[in-house]
């Protein structure tokens, strides 16, 4: 037995047989293939219906990333944004940062950026759900470092809107980014390492909300 082919295009070649009827097929891949980083049920669709799908049904968290020095984690931390289906991510300081590690993921989802700390806590004060009076209720932003006075993820209970908001590498979050989090939450370890890639930590984070508000695991389960 052989091993896969590594030079193996990914992806599917052109549509075989009569072609589909409906708006979300996209004639260019239909005709020429679909090589696209996507799941199966989105193949031969439309960029732009792929987007309108997820937006049917993201998730109430959102993800934030500052941006300081051009971490490359940020990329991963956005593609796995994509896989879990946030609502959002939201780049804090530069407006430029390293794409590279999202494989084009970031197009399917909405991108908000904040030049300082400040304005990302301005624009979460007045977002999410509103209340009996039609105001909106604002949405935490929890931090997630493992930083003096931070708590076990494991036993907290994410609420179902927040902004979960990672730091970057060297520094972690920073010094009034940790003062706008309601809570800092950190991820058990047990080997020697002070920290794990803020990309790993995007993914447990975002993993334990899921538990949590997808399957309604009950904290610390
Ligand atoms: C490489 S860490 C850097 C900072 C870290 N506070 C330190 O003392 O070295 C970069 C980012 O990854 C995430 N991170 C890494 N390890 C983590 C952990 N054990 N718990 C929570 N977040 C973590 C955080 O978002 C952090 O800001």
């Amino acid at each position: 037995m052989t091993g896969a082919d590594a030079t193996a295009p990914v992806g599917v070649g052109p549509w075989d047989g009569p072609l589909p009827a409906g708006d979300h097929w996209d004639p260019a891949l239909l005709a020429g293939g679909d090589r696209r980083n996507v799941a199966d049920h989105y193949r031969y669709w439309r960029h732009d219906a792929i987007v309108a799908d997820l937006d049917t049904r993201r998730h109430d968290f959102h993800v934030a990333v500052e941006n300081w020095a051009h971490d490359f984690n940020i990329g991963s931390v956005i593609r796995t944004a994509n896989a879990f289906n946030a609502k959002a991510f939201h780049i804090v300081g530069r407006r430029r940062w390293n794409r590279r590690g999202a494989m084009v993921t970031d197009r399917y989802q909405h991108e908000h950026h904040h030049p300082s700390v400040a304005d990302l806590v301005e624009w979460a004060a007045t977002a999410g759900t509103s209340d009996e009076q039609g105001r909106a209720r604002g949405i935490p932003l929890i931090g997630i470092d493992n930083l003096p006075g931070s708590v076990p993820l494991e036993t907290y209970d994410l609420p179902r809107e927040c902004v979960l908001v990672f730091g970057q590498e060297g520094p972690g979050l920073s010094q009034e980014m940790r003062e706008a989090c309601v809570a800092v939450l950190d991820i058990a370890q047990f080997g020697s390492t002070r920290s794990i890639n803020a990309g790993a930590a995007a993914a447990i984070a975002m993993h334990a909300w899921v538990r949590r508000h997808v399957f309604d695991q009950p904290v610390g389960s």
